[in-house]
């Protein structure tokens, strides 16, 4: 199979009088396979479960040494945005999915702010299983609805909050494991094999820079993810991988923030949908991940997120508002002083591509300059 593909370098066109170099004979390495044939010996599946995958996870850590100069430290972005669904959903979905499929479900659920929405209808797709998702009305990013149609889910959108749907979905679980044998599974972060799989980051993280960073940091919503990193990197530590943990920072947004206030928010506000959560699940998780790692968990407004949003991207990073929220808190603590980040290693986790949202940018931005067809129009702009 390899054959059929020429590599970029073999196929460039040789110019007059170059000679072609042989290309150098390269060890044949093993195909990736996805977070489940890496990882499965720190995984906890039933035994023989096929995984369901579309080789998720092997995400870069991306330096950004421009914003880590003015933190004062060593920056990296893990760019979740590049999972095959564009988010970091796709880590936990292929456990849940496979566990699902291994125990027999016919179908799954989940409530979403979308990309679970988006990579449960993927990931089902895959298995054969039918996908029902519930959404926020009227507050999913384009990109991920899109999604979750695309991959032929059944969307039904809730007149509430993600709250409302996540309750829903609980119940109507509960329900069908009391009556029917748990014939539909539900597959949000709720689910244990979720957090199982995404925990995968953080051992990603530490295999990369051979030691844990010495902070982490990401946005916090319903608080899958930050209870899924401080899971692995303490797993890792365990087992003689890393000897120092990393600090625990995790962002929410200000008219999202729970986690900050001390108390449940019944109407969530943020132009990051994605972190629009005002009763996050696993939120006395995340507290105790913050709490024992050393660190903490801040709100920053909105915009600040999207000021963040935007230099990520004049870094080559295009991130989704709520992935951005990590960065601008972390930055804005660091500029408050209530932060030192200088000298250490800091790896903030970008957790959906800038494609799942495009309206957070056009919508935003002035409208491309129109021209005319000629050269003098084009040229009175570029000079
Ligand atoms: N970033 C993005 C892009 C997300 O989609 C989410 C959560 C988070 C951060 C927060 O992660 O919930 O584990 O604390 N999205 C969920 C969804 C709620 O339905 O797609 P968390």
């Amino acid at each position: 199979m390899g054959a059929l593909f020429l590599s970029a370098s073999a196929a460039a066109p040789c110019l007059p009088g170059e000679k072609l170099e042989p290309m150098p004979a390269e060890a044949p390495t093993a195909p990736y396979q996805g977070v489940i044939a890496r990882y499965r010996a720190h995984l906890r599946l039933p035994e023989g479960a096929a995984p369901v995958t579309l080789l998720e996870g092997n995400t870069p850590l991306i330096p950004a040494p421009r914003l880590g100069a003015q933190l004062g430290c060593e920056l990296y972005l893990k760019f979740e945005g590049l999972n095959p669904t564009g988010s970091f959903k796709d880590r936990g979905m292929t456990m849940a999915m496979t566990v699902a499929a291994a125990q027999g479900a016919k179908s799954v659920i989940c409530a979403s702010t979308g990309n679970t929405a988006a990579s449960a209808a993927a990931y089902a797709a895959r298995a054969g299983l039918k996908c029902f998702v519930l959404i926020p009305e009227g507050k999913v990013a384009a990109g991920k609805l899109a999604g979750a149609l695309a991959y032929g889910a059944q969307v039904l959108q809730v007149q509430g909050s993600f709250d409302d749907a996540l309750s829903l979905v609980r119940q109507l679980t509960d329900r069908s494991d009391r009556e029917a044998g748990g014939r539909i599974a539900l597959v949000n972060s709720v689910n244990p094999h979720r957090v199982e799989g995404q925990k995968t980051g953080a051992f990603e993280i530490v295999d990369a820079l051979g030691r844990a960073p010495d902070w982490l940091c990401l946005p916090v919503g319903n608080a899958g993810n930050i209870t899924a990193y401080w899971r692995g990197f303490r797993e890792y530590q365990k087992l003689g991988r890393v000897t120092k943990l990393p600090r625990m920072f995790g962002v929410q947004a200000a008219g999202a923030a729970p986690l900050v206030l001390g108390h449940p928010v019944d109407y969530p506000e943020t132009v990051a949908t994605a972190i629009r959560i005002g009763r996050p699940a696993r939120g006395e998780e995340a507290l105790t991940a913050a709490e024992e790692s050393g660190g903490q968990i801040v709100a920053a407004p909105d915009m600040t997120i999207m000021a963040m949003q935007h230099r990520l991207a004049l870094e080559g990073v295009w991130c989704e508002p709520a992935s951005a929220a990590g960065p601008a808190g972390l930055l804005q603590e660091a500029q408050a002083g209530r932060l030192d980040v200088s000298g250490q290693t800091v790896v903030c986790i970008v957790t959906g591509h800038g494609l799942k949202d495009p309206d957070a940018v056009t919508a935003r931005m002035a409208p491309p300059l129109v021209i005319p067809p000629n050269l003098d129009a084009l040229e009175a702009v570029v000079g």
